[in-house]
């Protein structure tokens, strides 16, 4: 393990571009909660039923009220963790150039990092369903559900939800960015949902290092990581963190 560290650190200290995938683990440790595995969100909610954009166009009421309520007072509240942290310390070290992430709760850039691409949208936004107009989550009044624009359409999360498509620039970007990274960075995703699974795929068949940190292992991990850092994300980046100074 402590070998692993120090390996990621020197491997990191080495590289020229410097990318990150992270998922949702990268954020319990903030208070929010996985979709998968032991408390995640997808063993009390069917995500067909409060996660698809099909159910959420059929029933609103109901997608607001179980899922999207509970999400807003999470996110509000939320901090970056160390982490976040260490990522946007990374940053400023001139070692990592990009984050790619799947979480949709603003905490990289509430950290510090500057190129954040937010693969699954964003939380800190709703918008109109006619009129497309956004408007600032923490803004919005839920004391009627679903909240309304002032157009009178309804609101919903600027976030994919599932049966939609991924924006365009930030697939088209993420791509680009995987290409052209000497190491990625995997952190705290099952790396089960397509196409975020596929970046580092692509990152590793252009020659990049791949470094997974999961408590798990996962389907990266046999066939596409170069290894794997077992443990909680804000611990294991705190470490390679330390390792790091000491060579730079
Ligand atoms: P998952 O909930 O599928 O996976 C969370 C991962 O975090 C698992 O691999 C855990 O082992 C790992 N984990 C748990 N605790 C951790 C810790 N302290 N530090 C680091 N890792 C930890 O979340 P994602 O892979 O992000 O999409 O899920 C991908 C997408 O599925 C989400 O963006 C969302 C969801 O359905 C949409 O809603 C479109």
């Amino acid at each position: 393990m402590d070998d692993l560290i120090q390996k990621a650190a020197a491997d990191l200290a080495q590289a020229k571009m410097v990318s990150a995938l992270t998922g949702a683990g990268a954020s319990i440790e903030s208070g929010i909660p996985p979709f998968r595995g032991k408390g995640g969100l997808w063993e009390k909610y069917d995500p067909m039923e409060v996660a698809h954009i099909d159910s959420f166009i059929q029933d609103p009421v109901k997608v607001w009220n179980l899922l999207i309520k509970d999400m807003k007072d999470i996110v509000d509240q939320a901090q970056p963790n160390d982490c976040h942290k260490g990522l946007a310390r990374l940053e400023e070290l001139g070692k990592l150039q990009t984050i790619i992430t799947q979480n949709i709760d603003g905490l990289h850039q509430m950290a510090g990092n500057t190129d954040v691409i937010e693969f699954h949208g964003t939380f800190a936004w709703q918008r109109c369903m006619e009129c497309n107009t956004h408007i600032e989550t923490r803004r919005v009044d839920i004391s009627e559900i679903p909240p309304h624009c002032q157009c009178g359409g309804i609101l919903r999360p600027n976030a994919v939800f599932f049966g939609e498509l991924i924006p365009q620039e930030a697939l088209w970007r993420s791509r680009q960015v995987a290409t052209d990274s000497d190491v990625m960075l995997v952190i705290g995703t099952s790396a089960v949902v397509q196409p975020a699974a596929l970046m580092p795929v692509v990152a590793k068949e252009s020659g990049a290092t791949v470094i997974e940190i999961n408590p798990e292992s996962t389907v990266l991990t046999n066939d596409i990581s170069d290894y794997l850092i077992k443990g909680p994300a804000g611990d294991t980046i705190n470490r390679i963190m330390a390792n790091l100074d000491a060579l730079l």
